[in-house]
């Protein structure tokens, strides 16, 4: 990156830290403005959890994998880490981030951008565990329970405390890179990231990706669960009939870092707009770059190459208009299909999803 560019912070004028969306429990983003390096710093990842971190002792913990298996497990912390392990990076993007963007405003967390990260991964293979337990022919869902409790605050609510619980189709389970992982970013696990045991599911929304994971279920009918049906969910179509499905794979999308809201641009001067660009399953191949409210697009460059699950940086080299007033920047990713972004948001999606170009406002200044 160009170093001399009006958008550069050196390595040691950058504020580390998140910013708080509530208190208790936890619900922390980052400053998306602080988006330099291709993997997230731990202290900048986003931390999202709906109940009070649980407290786990490795010596105690026990991960249990029941239901319509041929040998019930029952393992211990140093059991898992004793393992072969496999490490990959991936994006977690929270199905809510971006929420603040929606007009009128929509329940829930105001996340701004930075309810998003890319982070290295290390773990055991879910499939690994899988095969030794033996999964019946019937099997067609994996159900995986934190320790965190609660009674959620979202109605329907339900008639006690529950766990947070979230199913994966078995042929997800069973892909390479589905890991129930103990590090991220080289080191153990944070205890508001999942420690000791946490899921990650590539490709997926990061509710998928369940920390503090203490049971796996077997199931063979498709699991029905609070953060499954009444939340984490979406208004699909069958023939006609609307019908309520689980969120799963990630949107195509793309934000920009810099400049941030309302930020005050010198005129005529070089500026490079940055962000980063994402997706479930497929691949990003362009990145386009509005300057003005989304009348005309440029094409921007990636930072990053292709890669399966992670985001891709990308800038573009900007000289800022020499008329001084308000501009409106957007950014819009195009996928290997070759469709870009939508529009605008899907109601279907209701508070979830916010996969449309997020207009940026800045102000260019006299001199
Ligand atoms: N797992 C448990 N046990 N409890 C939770 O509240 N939140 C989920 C998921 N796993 C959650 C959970 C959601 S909604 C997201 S976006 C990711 O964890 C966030 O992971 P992070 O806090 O490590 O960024």
């Amino acid at each position: 990156m160009d170093m001399k560019t009006d958008n550069w912070l050196s390595t040691a004028a950058r504020p580390v830290g998140l910013i708080i969306r509530q208190k208790d429990p936890n619900n922390l983003e980052m400053p998306f403005d602080r988006l330099h390096e291709f993997i997230t710093p731990s202290e900048l990842f986003y931390i999202r959890s709906h109940f009070p971190a649980p407290n786990l002792d490795p010596l105690a913990y026990r991960l249990s994998i029941t239901g319509a298996v041929r040998n019930e497990l029952s393992l211990s912390y140093s059991d898992i880490r004793a393992m072969p392990s496999r490490t990959c990076v991936a994006t977690l993007e929270c199905a809510g981030n971006s929420r603040v963007f929606l007009a009128p405003p929509a329940p829930g967390a105001q996340w701004e951008l930075g309810a998003v990260g890319n982070a290295e991964w290390t773990g055991v293979p879910f499939s690994a565990l899988l095969e030794i337990a033996g999964l019946d022919d019937d099997v067609c869902d994996l159900v995986l329970e934190g320790a965190d409790r609660g009674v959620p605050k979202e109605e329907p609510r339900p008639p006690g405390p529950i766990s947070y619980a979230r199913s994966i189709p078995r042929s997800l389970a069973m892909e390479p890179d589905v890991l129930l992982a103990y590090q991220m970013n080289g080191e153990d696990l944070m205890p508001d990231h999942g420690y000791p045991l946490r899921a990650i599911v590539p490709g997926n929304y990061g509710m998928s990706s369940v920390k503090w994971v203490t049971k796996i279920v077997a199931a063979t009918q498709p699991f029905q669960g609070y953060w499954q049906t009444s939340d984490y969910a979406f208004w699909d179509d069958s023939e006609g009939i609307p019908v309520r499905r689980p969120l799963a794979e990630m949107k195509l999308k793309s934000q920009i870092a810099r400049p941030r809201v309302y930020e005050r641009l010198r005129p005529g001067r070089p500026y490079t707009i940055f962000g980063a660009a994402w997706a479930g399953n497929t691949d990003i191949t362009e990145i386009w770059i509005s300057l003005d409210g989304g009348a005309s697009w440029v094409q921007g460059d990636f930072v990053d190459p292709i890669s399966r699950h992670t985001w891709r940086r990308w800038k573009y080299d900007w000289t800022t208009p020499t008329q001084p007033g308000g501009y409106t920047l957007l950014a819009r990713a195009t996928g290997a299909d070759g469709r870009p972004q939508p529009e605008r948001h899907n109601p279907n999606f209701g508070s979830y999803v916010i996969d449309h170009p997020l207009p940026i406002e800045v102000f260019v200044t006299g001199s």
